[in-house]
């Protein structure tokens, strides 16, 4: 029987889930399953955005009947041919006669190589600069290769705002029974499993990865839909964050992953009393026994960590075959940016620690920690202070915590910083004057009494909204959600309302005082009478007393740091070198050397405490 997930109304999930693969690819341990996605878009025309593997082929071809609903499938864009994904294409080309493959040069010929299935008269080949129209969608191709074959490419749908990525930003693991990210919590249970996808199937290829992050960066997206794993609707910043470290090698944390071969448990002995110093240290660690872990899991613990430790036994005068596996593993997917430290174990003419380097030194920038630490047979006592020495060298490499508890000097300096460290929220402050509405972002808001009940807001000068409210004396508060995108931010905050009609296409909503708000990205509104202002310079506080508050949604209120860390997009790397000061707020940079303390960020309004120097 079908089992369909509605994605948008005329997008519909027809993929399936595999919990029985042993191995991916033959090689990476799936204990948690897979999905296979495959997304139809019902539209004038119908599209297929790929197909399936063919172990969940069955339960794919009831979905895709059942989405059509009786309708001819028009087109199959075929965005990566590997077999995981393209073994019905086929079947679905004898099933609807009527179906064009979509592809780029390179699909065609891979399907060819892959089948033998005619399918010269119904290929319609795309290129970068086509678009494939399909009545209210636009389709575009991007082509990414090497994510993770050379003929992979992927789509983005201008109308819907989404991109189908291929298998860029997939994850292993079943779905169980949910599609989007949002609805698990996918930092706590699949962050792990996605880096081990990413670290497996794409990580060798990180340039690659990181030209389709810049191309995606140039998007205005809603929605990622990619092949495997979960459809991402919210939170993009969580996983592209992700993305672009990975792409460029860079550990997520500090810390040691110490792996080791150990025949009868005296390598292993090593390895834990290095552990144990490091941890002596403040250092986090984390081992993994080649023999037992599979070694995709290491090379995904790799990828997460700083610093590495390898230890092995000297075997048939080489390398043991586990760890030997996993360094030429880890070298196959370039491994680089790491500090390394090894332990070779010996009793009689050991050369893995030798060998070990000489793999290592072949990959990028690594900092391999003087020689092998050297272990006859089992460590003897005299050897514990070689490898507190080694734990104090890798400890070393460690950037330096910041100094303790401060203490305050008799200066009454002012740390701006620590302004940091206050709780704020982000919300749409609304005002309407002389028959026009307007609305900012301000992040200051607070209760001061609840009898009367009373609010205050801090005000920046330099907003529209707030000459309007000078006028008006009433005004909204639409207190945003975690879900707000950062396209709403920006069009509330990155603009001024003297330019441009920021409520436009926001719908008309409005409370008893015939101010707007914003029902969409808002979990409760709060609407007030001014009672009282201050004047604080840049800015003006207003107090004022409550005349209307209802609630919206439950959705979570957005914090401040969670706009930081979840919505709002990471800055385009720079590829030039200019020097200057980029806005934290809003990604502004004013270029020169100088940035006058009074400086006030022409995009969001935001001072010179929030730059910083580039
Ligand atoms: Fe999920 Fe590269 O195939």
């Amino acid at each position: 029987m079908h089992c369909l997930k509605k994605v948008t109304d005329d997008l519909i999930w027809v993929g399936a889930n595999d919990r029985r693969l042993a191995m991916f690819e033959g090689v990476y341990s799936v204990p948690r399953g897979v999905s296979y996605n495959s997304y139809l878009l019902i539209d004038e025309k119908t599209v297929l955005f790929d197909t399936v593997d063919k172990a969940v082929r069955q339960r794919f071809l009831e979905n895709l009947a059942e989405a059509l609903g009786g309708r001819r499938l028009d087109y199959l864009v075929v965005q990566h041919v590997e077999p995981d994904h393209a073994s019905v294409v086929c079947e679905l080309a004898e099933k609807y006669p009527e179906m064009k493959l979509v592809g780029n040069a390179k699909t065609l010929a891979f399907v060819n190589q892959f089948n033998d299935f005619d399918f010269s008269s119904r290929f319609l080949a795309v290129t970068e600069t086509d678009a494939l129209e399909t009545g209210r969608h636009k389709l575009n191709f991007v082509m990414a290769p090497m994510v993770h074959w050379p003929e992979v490419m992927v789509t983005y749908d201008s109308a819907g705002k989404i991109l189908f990525s291929a298998d860029a930003f997939g994850s292993f693991g079943a779905l169980n029974g949910a599609l989007f990210s949002d609805e698990v919590d996918f930092e706590r249970d699949y962050m792990d499993e996605a880096r081990r996808y990413y670290a497996n199937i794409v990580g060798k290829y990180g340039e690659q990865a990181k030209s389709i992050l810049e191309k995606a960066s140039a998007l205005d997206i809603k929605l990622i839909c990619p092949l495997h794993g979960f459809v991402w609707r919210k939170n993009f910043k969580d996983i592209i964050s992700k993305y672009a470290r990975w792409s460029r090698y860079e550990p997520e944390r500090q810390g040691v992953m110490i792996a080791y071969a150990s025949i009868y448990g005296n390598t292993e002995n090593a390895a834990e009393i290095l552990a144990s110093n490091l941890r002596g240290f403040g250092i986090n660690t984390e081992m993994y026994d080649v023999s037992v872990t599979p070694a995709s899991e290491i090379v995904s613990a790799a990828f997460k960590w700083s610093h590495l430790v390898f230890a092995s036994p000297t075997y048939n005068a080489g390398i043991f075959i586990s760890m030997e596996e996993l360094v030429n593993d880890l070298a196959a997917h370039n491994i680089q940016n790491r500090t390394v430290a090894i332990i070779e174990n010996g009793s009689w003419a050991a050369a893995s620690g030798t060998l070990i380097r000489a793999k290592l030194e072949k990959c990028k920038n690594m900092n391999i920690i003087g020689d092998a630490l050297n272990i006859k047979s089992g460590v003897k006592a005299k050897q514990l202070s070689d490898i507190a020495a080694l734990a104090e060298a890798i400890a070393g490499t460690f950037p330096k915590p910041k100094a303790g508890r401060a203490v305050p000097g008799a200066g009454g300096e002012i740390d701006a910083e620590t302004m940091h460290r206050l709780s704020y929220g982000l919300f749409v402050l609304s005002a309407r004057a002389d028959g026009l509405d307007n609305g900012c972002i301000i992040n200051t808001a607070a209760q001061i009494t609840s009898s009367p009940l009373c609010v205050s807001i801090s005000v920046s000068k330099a907003n529209h909204t707030h000459d309007m409210l000078q006028k008006s004396g009433e005004f909204n508060l639409s207190v945003l959600t975690e879900g707000t995108p950062f396209e709403a931010i920006k069009r509330f905050g990155f603009q001024s309302g003297r330019d441009a009609d920021k409520f436009a296409g926001c719908g008309d909503a409005r409370t008893a005082n015939g101010i707007r708000y914003l029902p969409d990205c808002s979990n409760s509104v709060i609407s007030a009478k001014v009672t009282g202002s201050y004047d604080c310079g840049t800015h003006t506080v207003f107090f004022a007393e409550v005349t209307q508050a209802f609630a919206v949604s439950d959705e979570p209120s957005v914090t401040y740091r969670y706009y930081f860390d979840h919505i709002k997009p990471d800055p385009a790397p720079k590829t030039d070198k200019k020097s200057g000061y980029v806005c934290k707020i809003c990604g502004y940079v004013r270029e020169g050397e100088e940035l006058p303390d009074d400086f006030i960020c022409p995009i969001c309004k935001h001072g010179a405490g929030d730059f910083a120097k580039l």
